[in-house]
């Protein structure tokens, strides 16, 4: 079951898990997915409490007054302020972690770590641009379905998607209960995303990188190219993963995020 708030008129759904006190662990999803794509990593991380989050046009959260990663970053702080939480480690799957970085140029100050979960500071090349125009064409011409049968597989290696249909599948049907119009703003938000390598370089915060060997979107190169930026930083690659670390490596993952979480916990 989800809770929903609303602020400025707009429902935000949010999923809690664990105890009611502690550090509070915030998951972001990424793009045409909703809180669901973290079912089976939090088992992983049983004795955390944390909040999983609906950004808005996706899952059971209304659709975003505009396009932009800064309008789901307002979600974010929506949610803490509705759980009168002043400081968290924020956790962003890609276009979530787009968000995450959004929100700690806004609010650095309730931030106890920030984790760039196969995602980057970088914006869009021309080429990524192009695509997504493309892919707003798509949707609006009412192909959602296609669209969302042909983004998902891609963001896996060939071997998983072979060995593994029945996780793709999930994550299409998933993608298949987005509406159109909560996909078109994400598109629209992340063409018009701003470069975030300065928000990283005055972080005051720990952040942490994950990246998978095979991970097209948010590279090793790329990830490594930001994680030198930040004062504190910790990075990781891992072997044989895409793009979805959470779903093909989600105990080594969820390992990975819980040291990062007592890291920043402790200090
Ligand atoms: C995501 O998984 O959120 C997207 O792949 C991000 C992107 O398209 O840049």
């Amino acid at each position: 079951m989800k809770n929903t708030l609303v602020a400025n008129n707009r429902r935000i759904a949010y999923q809690l898990t664990g105890p009611s006190e502690g550090l509070l662990l915030v998951l972001l999803h990424g793009f045409c997915e909703d809180t669901s794509v973290w079912d089976d990593f939090i088992p992983h991380l049983n004795g955390l409490r944390i909040v999983r989050i609906d950004l808005p046009g996706f899952g059971e959260s209304d659709l975003p007054p505009a396009p932009g990663m800064e309008i789901y970053a307002d979600a974010v702080l929506a949610v803490l302020d509705g759980l009168s939480v002043k400081k968290c480690v924020l956790v962003g799957h890609s276009m979530g972690g787009y968000t995450a970085l959004a929100f700690a140029e806004k609010h650095p100050e309730r931030l106890a770590g920030l984790g760039l979960f196969h995602s980057h500071p970088f914006e869009d090349t021309p080429e990524g641009i192009a695509n997504r125009r493309r892919g707003i064409e798509m949707l609006q011409s009412g192909k959602r379905d296609l669209y969302v049968a042909q983004l998902f597989p891609s963001l896996f290696p060939p071997a998983f998607v072979k060995a593994h249909p029945e996780v793709i599948n999930a994550l299409i049907d998933t993608g298949k209960r987005q509406s159109a119009e909560g996909i078109v703003a994400a598109l629209e938000g992340m063409i018009a995303r701003q470069n975030h390598e300065n928000t990283l370089r005055s972080s005051t915060c720990p952040v942490q990188f994950l990246s998978g060997s095979e991970d097209a979107i948010a590279s090793p190169e790329r990830v490594m190219q930001a994680a030198v930026l930040p004062a504190i930083a910790d990075a990781h690659v891992l072997s044989g993963v895409g793009h979805m670390g959470m779903l093909e490596a989600a105990e080594k993952t969820a390992g990975i995020v819980r040291r990062f979480w007592e890291f920043c916990a402790q200090r």
